[in-house]
């Protein structure tokens, strides 16, 4: 199969399209290596997957540029004859969209539309959209379930999420297009984006630095490690491919296994050898008390079932960021 991966530049996607040619796909990405983090990550994740490409013999093609060049999108379908489509490129960063929220609904929204329309004008029919726990807001009731209300995001970044969603599934209705939307639970692992905890937690300990703790540390997330996710999201990928089928669904992709602010920093301290100087700041706006999926639909349906938990991915992290930092 041909698939076309946008963000296949980034941290999830990198991984996603060297999974997706293991097991003998060609792929085609695009990534604008916008600057939310160091380019230059983004480039050796590039240079990671062009060499998976070379090693499995797939056709890979990588466009730099933006979702939101219509003619580009437009170009890039004329070009290719392609089977499925991943959409993970988006501004993904909670606290950052409070700032700039035009921006967040211009690429997220904008670009996600001039996909949808792209793929409806060239005819095809399978669609991963990638969307976010984030949509579930403070949710007071745990685990997170698909069918619970998510009317109340707090966030410009997680109303995005939703409202992606919903563009989803319009197009869907009205062009037969199968979609799964897929809520990713905090992912982590090798290449993670600086900006999230893991990674600015071991580089700070590392540094001998103290870390910033916003709130009193009981706040909570559901980490995912990255390779139970790019399962998760290929498993979606092969149900949406069913052409047969008239699929319009939403999976929760997580670890279930929430763990507290306080207890993740003491383990990457633990596992980095050092004892963590927190610094407690306020709690920041945007920011939900808990994340905590119900992943059993997804269970059920794909077949997911993540494997790596919390302590043992924090290792393999570590490892990697020393490899690559030599801290
Ligand atoms: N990492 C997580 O914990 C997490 C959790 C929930 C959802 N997600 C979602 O997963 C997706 C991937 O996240 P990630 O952590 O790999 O982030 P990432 O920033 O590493 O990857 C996104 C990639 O998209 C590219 N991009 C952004 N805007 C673009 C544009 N206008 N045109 C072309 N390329 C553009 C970026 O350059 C980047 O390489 C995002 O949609 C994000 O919202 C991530």
């Amino acid at each position: 199969m041909k698939y076309f991966i946008t963000g296949g530049s980034g941290f999830i996607g990198s991984h996603l399209s060297q999974e997706l040619m293991r097991q003998g796909h060609d792929i085609i990405t695009i990534d604008n290596f916008n600057d939310y983090y160091d380019p230059l990550l983004k480039e050796k994740n590039y240079e990671d997957v062009k060499k998976t490409a070379i090693k499995y013999s797939c056709f890979f093609k990588l466009y730099k540029g933006d979702i939101r060049n219509k003619e580009l999108i437009s170009s890039i379908f004329n070009d290719h004859q392609i089977d499925g489509v991943i959409a993970l490129a988006a501004n993904a960063g909670v606290r950052p969209s409070i700032e700039d929220p035009l921006y967040y609904v211009d690429v997220n929204l904008v670009g996600l539309t001039i996909l949808l329309e792209t793929m409806r004008n060239n005819d095809v029919k399978s669609l991963v959209f990638v969307s976010s726990s984030s949509v579930y807001g403070n949710n007071k009731k745990v685990p997170f379930n698909e069918k619970d209300e998510v009317d109340n995001p707090i966030s410009p970044y997680a109303a995005t999420k939703k409202a992606g969603e919903l563009l989803c599934y319009t197009y869907h209705a009205l062009f037969d297009i199968n979609v799964a939307c897929l809520r990713y639970f905090t992912v982590y692992g090798p290449r993670q984006r600086p900006d999230l905890a893991i990674n600015k937690f071991t580089r700070l300990m590392l540094e001998g630095k103290s870390i910033p703790m916003f709130g009193d540390g009981t706040t909570a997330r559901d980490y995912t490690y990255v390779s139970d996710i790019v399962d998760g999201t290929i498993k979606s990928l092969n149900y949406v491919m069913q052409k047969d089928k008239h699929i319009y669904d939403i999976f929760n992709l997580g670890g279930s296994h929430p763990i507290s602010l306080k207890d993740l920093i003491s383990t990457i301290g633990e596992v980095v050898g050092v004892k963590p100087i927190i610094e407690q700041m306020p709690m920041q706006p945007g920011d939900v008390n808990i994340t905590y999926s119900d992943f059993s639909h997804a269970k059920e349906v794909l077949d997911y079932n993540p494997k790596i938990r919390i302590n043992e991915g924090i290792q393999r992290f570590v490892k990697w960021y020393r490899e690559e930092t030599k801290l």
